[in-house]
């Protein structure tokens, strides 16, 4: 039995889509933090998508991708209707959410949706969250409205000053950690991202948890192939992971591992959209 896509939503033209599926075994169990493993056709790549949300009474999940390649590719050719063959989760470890204060959290590209999910939980036990998202423009923006129903506050960064701040999250991170204490920073974007956060966090002292998004297979701990470095020992990022305390992490390598297919991946892009008509996207 696939998982039948109930609804199917555009947030950005062209690069970003809002999925909701039926998945009555997981949905019950998801929590911020988990992900899911999908295969989109026999013989296919097996891709991590996290769970940006869940509605546990109506059997159903929400997943938010970019589309990069090949198989979110695929998976942005299915229509509300169709099933996704098949679905692995909740997988990875929860969020440690408990009561402690004032949380920061930033999100950059489709980690605001990942980041949506952590900073509603915060927010569900009584934490004050203030979200900080940033994107190249106002049009690339996700979630914003979303985030304002339940954040004290939503502070904006683009790189154009379309919106909010001209410049980056982190700009905005550094001046708000100068003025206010904080308990705890949650940071779900791009590596480059969550290592410039680890940096800014580092000099007020303060917690910060990454979600790590590196190259996995299995999802369960079995093929190695998410091995990150976290002070000095190493770990599996969907069985230990994904967050990890983000001053702690080897962003270095992590971002050298994520590299280790380029040509192959984008040789399978290009093939893919010879076949299908599209032109590659940046
Ligand atoms: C725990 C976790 C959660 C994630 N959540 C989301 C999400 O909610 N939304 C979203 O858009 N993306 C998410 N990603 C990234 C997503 O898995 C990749 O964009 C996707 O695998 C790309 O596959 P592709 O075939 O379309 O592109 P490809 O051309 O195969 O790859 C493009 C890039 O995606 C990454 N990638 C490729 N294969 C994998 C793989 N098997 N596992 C992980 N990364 C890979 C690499 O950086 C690669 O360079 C997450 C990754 C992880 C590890
Ligand atoms: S994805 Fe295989 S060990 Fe983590």
């Amino acid at each position: 039995m696939g998982f039948k896509i109930v609804k199917k939503r555009v947030l950005i033209p062209g690069r970003v889509t809002e999925v909701v599926f039926l998945a009555p075994d997981i949905a019950p169990t998801a929590k911020p933090g988990n992900f899911v493993i999908i295969r989109v056709r026999e013989n296919g790549e097996r891709i991590p998508l996290t769970i940006a949300d869940k509605n546990p009474e109506q059997g159903t999940i929400t997943i938010v991708y970019l589309v990069v390649g090949t198989t979110t590719a695929l998976l942005d050719l299915l229509q509300e209707g169709d099933e996704i063959l098949d679905v692995c989760g909740p997988l990875g470890k929860p969020t440690k959410i408990e009561k402690k204060g004032e949380v920061v959290c930033i999100g950059g590209g489709t980690g605001i949706a990942a980041m949506h999910h952590i900073a509603k939980g915060h927010a569900e036990v009584g934490n004050k969250v203030i979200s900080i998202i940033g994107a190249r423009t106002k049009d690339f923006l996700l979630f914003e409205e979303e985030l304002a129903k339940f954040s004290a506050e939503v502070l904006v960064a683009t790189n154009d000053g379309s919106k909010g701040h001209k410049g980056l999250v982190t700009e905005v991170l550094d001046s708000y950690l100068a003025n206010h204490t904080v308990q705890e920073v949650v940071a779900v974007g791009p590596v480059v991202m969550m290592k410039a956060v680890a940096e800014v966090t580092k000099k007020y002292n303060v917690f910060t948890t990454v979600s790590l998004n590196p190259i996995m297979v299995d999802g369960i701990g079995m093929c190695g192939a998410c091995r990150v470095s976290v002070d000095g020992q190493v770990k599996f990022a969907c069985v230990d992971g994904p967050e990890f305390d983000a001053h702690k992490v080897d962003f270095d390598e992590l971002m050298h591992r994520l590299n280790s297919y380029k040509q192959q991946e984008e040789l399978s892009y290009k093939q893919f959209c010879e076949c299908h008509g599209k032109e590659k996207k940046n």
